[in-house]
């Protein structure tokens, strides 16, 4: 675990430690525990502003005050285009480009138009609910290969795994797709070229289609790693995988519905948009507006929000370096902190904590009851708040 990071002059240009008050702002994360008056560190948004470009833009489009219908423009394509380009070195043709309201709808349709209702689907948990939940939800058999886990709070090994081995030996002949998240959620591991190689040589033996939610490509904090996108890794893969991300979690706007699916596949691609036909709305107006801002004029703002997570990560670890019971991992990406209290031997361990007056996710929604996941997208006094709270049940 490391010290506290000096602060940076890069987080004294953005401010990340006003608080600034959501309350009945329609806001799901604070709405839905207020009656409890919970401290809400539950669902991936931040309490923090968009970059300073974001808010500008969409003042601009509140000033001129007209809402009509949007539509995608050769700027936006561009913005994005270069965004992975500079961020993850892809170069992505424009023609592969789906624009969906959001990456949920994105894995949802895709496997609506990549498998038939008899074909398996797999997933590895623990993993984000709407994923463990997905082959029920679009009423398709699943086969779930556990991740391999950490030892507990071991700092040596590489931290949570693909379990390739189990994997590449437990696929079935009925098995049509692979559900990959990367960076993970709620692990917050990114997969390294060589890892996403051999679930590419799985996918490729078993003839698979792989769903890749890589929504965090951005988020990562540790500065020693890189997003690699498993579509980049060969056109052999990219032309089996739907690539779903989004500036929505990057940049706090996952309320204005605006994501992308990259499928460099044409007829993979053709029956995608045909599932959207008719059953999409159109592009949120204001999403297009905070994307664009975002990809052309986030990026500052970008490395300064990293080095302020990592800042929090560095007060969690603090916190956590007196409370050795409970397992942990520093993520290489996301804001979620995924801590294993099982060693407490609490029935419902985010009931309890909700309790005493913080809001957590629960690790049974990811698969992994004795879980619990924690939210750090906040100024720190928030998440200092919030750990005083925690304490009253994590001594
Ligand atoms: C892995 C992952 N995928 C998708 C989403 C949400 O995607 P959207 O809001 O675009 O549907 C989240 C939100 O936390 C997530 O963590």
């Amino acid at each position: 675990m490391s010290a506290f990071s000096i602060p940076s002059s890069d987080t004294e240009h953005f401010d990340f430690s006003t608080a600034i008050d959501r309350q009945h702002t329609f806001s799901n994360k604070w709405e839905r525990y207020a009656r409890q008056n919970a401290i809400p560190m539950w669902v991936a948004d931040m309490d923090l502003a968009s970059p300073p470009g974001v808010k500008a833009a969409l003042k601009a489009a509140a000033e001129r005050g007209i809402f009509g219908y949007g539509t995608i423009t050769e700027a936006l394509i561009d913005a994005f285009i270069q965004w992975a380009a500079e961020q993850y070195q892809w170069t992505i043709d424009p023609q592969w480009l789906v624009w969906i309201p959001g990456v949920v709808p994105g894995f949802n349709f895709a496997v609506e138009a990549l498998t038939q209702p008899e074909d398996t689907l797999i997933h590895q948990s623990p993993v984000y609910p709407p994923i463990f939940n997905l082959a029920r939800t679009r009423g398709r058999p699943t086969l779930d290969i556990l991740l391999t886990e950490p030892a507990h709070n071991d700092s040596e090994n590489t931290g949570w795994g693909l379990s390739i081995a189990e994997l590449g030996a437990a696929v079935t002949p009925d098995a049509k797709a692979l559900i990959l998240c990367n960076p993970q959620n709620p692990t917050g591991r990114v997969y390294s070229r060589d890892e996403l190689k051999q679930l590419g040589d799985i996918a490729e033996r078993h003839d698979l289609t792989i769903i890749s939610d890589e929504i965090w490509a951005d988020l990562i904090i540790d500065p020693q790693t890189q997003h690699t996108p498993i579509a980049s890794l060969s056109p052999e893969l990219a032309a089996r995988t739907i690539t779903l991300m989004a500036p929505s979690k990057t940049f706090n706007i996952a309320g204005l519905s605006c994501s992308v699916a990259i499928i460099p596949d044409p007829e993979r691609r053709r029956l995608f948009q045909q599932q959207l036909r008719g059953l999409t709305p159109d592009m949120n107006y204001l999403g297009l507006i905070a994307a664009h801002a975002a990809w052309t004029t986030g990026a500052p703002w970008l490395k300064a929000l990293r080095q302020h997570i990592r800042q929090n990560f560095d007060q969690l670890e603090v916190w956590l370096n007196e409370r050795p019971r409970i397992g942990y991992r520093r993520p290489e990406a996301t804001f979620l902190a995924w801590l294993d209290v099982r060693a407490y031997g609490l029935e419902n361990p985010a009931q309890t904590l909700l309790d005493a007056g913080v809001a957590v996710s629960d690790g049974r929604d990811f698969g992994a009851p004795g879980f619990i996941r924690v939210n750090l997208g906040c100024p720190e006094a928030q998440l200092q708040a919030a750990l005083t709270a925690m304490a009253k049940v994590l001594d």
